[in-house]
């Protein structure tokens, strides 16, 4: 009989990406997914370490999975349960000591192995632990994707190398890792020919991508960006998340250059305070990212930038706070992430003294998301009127209306009598809603 497989995904979209690689590898054994844990076999948690509490988060889970583990067990059933991803590099060995009835804890690196540890585990009533960073990339031992919509994710760099002081993901995933140019390039072309009409590059990093390229040299991303874009019916490339120090002159022209590339870029910056972008390791400071700002607007003009920040980071004053109010202003996003600074154990921040209190954070986080909040129901306004290609990837709610996305990821309605699935198609913009665009369907010689 078919074995049921529940994956609860945390955080990035790396994570989102990872869980259909898992889900992927245990396929061929017998595991299909299904949306809940009510009737699964197997229940993996996928963890992300970046959101404050965390790792709380996922033991209060494991606490109610207990509860239906142990129902299984009185029918005489096996529940296998798994933590993956960041929580599980971090704290496995506090996992297992605290939640004993775990069966599996597997590190980022290791999902190609999960086949193996879910065999392992059935036979055995014992857990299994592996979070070693293998010198072999995970990549390539994964079977081809399956899952797919219009629009995919593909993951080409993983871990990072810049350290800065908040951060767990140099320890946690690892070094920086880019995967070959030629395992890429196939990747891209299969999710096309299954019906893939717009790839997210994924990298914690990925702008410090350096692939070897066929020619055996390595190939910065823009030359990847530049390669991607000769796939016939690869409509949309985006990628995500950049560093501002890793943002290079190639990388600024194939902005300008390339019309598949997305006029829609992730760049974190963080705090808009020298003081605090210093001891953040950031190597960045906010001349820095206001000149590389304007050298992407030069280079493409209709451009939107995407941001995270985090307030409250320790020594953060009120005039440092101040400066990052300063740069949203000056700069004006049109989508972020924004979080209270939030000690990670063994990262460098976590160890200073003069951290924030709790009430300041607060206040802080509240007043900066008014402000980019505000900016991004601005830059909404600004779009009625304006034609945008738009992507539409499904049906809307009510019948007849179908959905997408503009270049800027707003969520586009319509309503249309054709399926337009997978259609890149121009948009007039009617109205504005608070988390989406309204339009019409604009006469194709009128696209923008
Ligand atoms: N506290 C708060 N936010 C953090 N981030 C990463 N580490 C922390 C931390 N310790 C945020 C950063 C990063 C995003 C993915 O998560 O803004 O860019
Ligand atoms: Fe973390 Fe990003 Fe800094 Fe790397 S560049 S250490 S992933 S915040």
């Amino acid at each position: 009989m078919a074995k049921k497989l529940y994956v609860k995904t945390y955080g990035c979209q790396m994570n989102v990406y990872d869980s259909a690689r898992m889900a992927d590898v245990l396929a061929p054994l017998g595991f299909g997914t299904t949306d809940g844990p009510e009737d699964a076999d197997m229940v993996i948690l996928n963890t992300c370490h970046i959101r404050e509490k965390a790792s709380e988060k996922v033991f209060s889970e494991l606490g109610r999975l207990k509860t239906l583990q142990a129902a299984r067990a009185r029918d005489g059933e096996r529940l296998i349960l798994a933590v993956a991803g960041c929580v599980a590099q971090a704290e496995g060995e506090e996992i297992l000591r605290r939640a004993p009835f775990v069966d599996i804890v597997l590190g980022p690196q290791t999902y190609h192995r999960l086949p193996e540890m879910v065999a392992q585990a059935s036979r055995a009533g014992g857990a299994v632990l592996d979070t070693d960073f293998p010198e072999e990339p995970k990549f390539d031992h994964l079977p081809d994707v399956t899952a797919q919509g219009v629009s995919a994710f593909l993951s080409v760099q993983e871990g990072c190398d810049r350290f800065c002081t908040f951060c767990v993901v140099p320890y946690t995933r690892g070094a920086e890792y880019s995967r070959p140019v030629p395992a890429v390039l196939a990747e891209a072309r299969r999710l096309v020919e299954g019906g893939v009409v717009e790839i997210t590059l994924l990298g914690q990093n990925v702008n410090a991508y350096h692939g070897e390229g066929p020619d055996g040299r390595d190939w910065s991303l823009a030359r990847l960006l530049d390669a991607l874009a000769g796939i016939p019916g690869l409509a949309r490339i985006r990628y995500t998340t950049s560093h501002p120090r890793d943002v290079s002159d190639d990388l600024i022209a194939v902005h300008r250059d390339l019309p598949h590339l997305m006029p829609f870029l992730h760049l974190p910056v963080q705090s808009g305070s020298d003081r605090i972008l210093e001891r953040m390791n950031r190597r960045h400071d906010r001349a820095f990212y206001l000149a590389l700002v304007d050298r992407l607007k030069t280079a493409r003009p209709d451009l939107a930038l995407s941001s995270d920040f985090i307030v409250g980071f320790p020594g953060e004053s009120d005039a440092d706070f101040s400066a990052t109010l300063d740069l949203v202003r000056r700069v004006g996003f049109v989508q972020t992430y924004s979080f209270k600074y939030s000690p990670r154990p063994g990262t460098p921040a976590a160890a200073l003294e003069d951290q924030v209190a709790e009430a300041v954070k607060e206040e802080r986080l509240a007043q900066l998301q008014a402000l980019l909040n505000d900016q991004t129901q601005a830059f909404n306004r600004a779009c009625v009127g304006r034609v945008m290609p738009v992507l539409f990837d499904r049906a809307g709610r009510h019948p007849g209306q179908v959905l997408g996305r503009s270049p800027y990821m707003q969520p586009v309605h319509l309503d249309s009598g054709e399926n337009l699935a997978g259609r890149v198609v121009p948009v007039r913009i009617t109205a504005t809603h608070p988390n989406s665009l309204a339009g019409i369907p604009a006469g194709e010689r009128e696209c923008a």
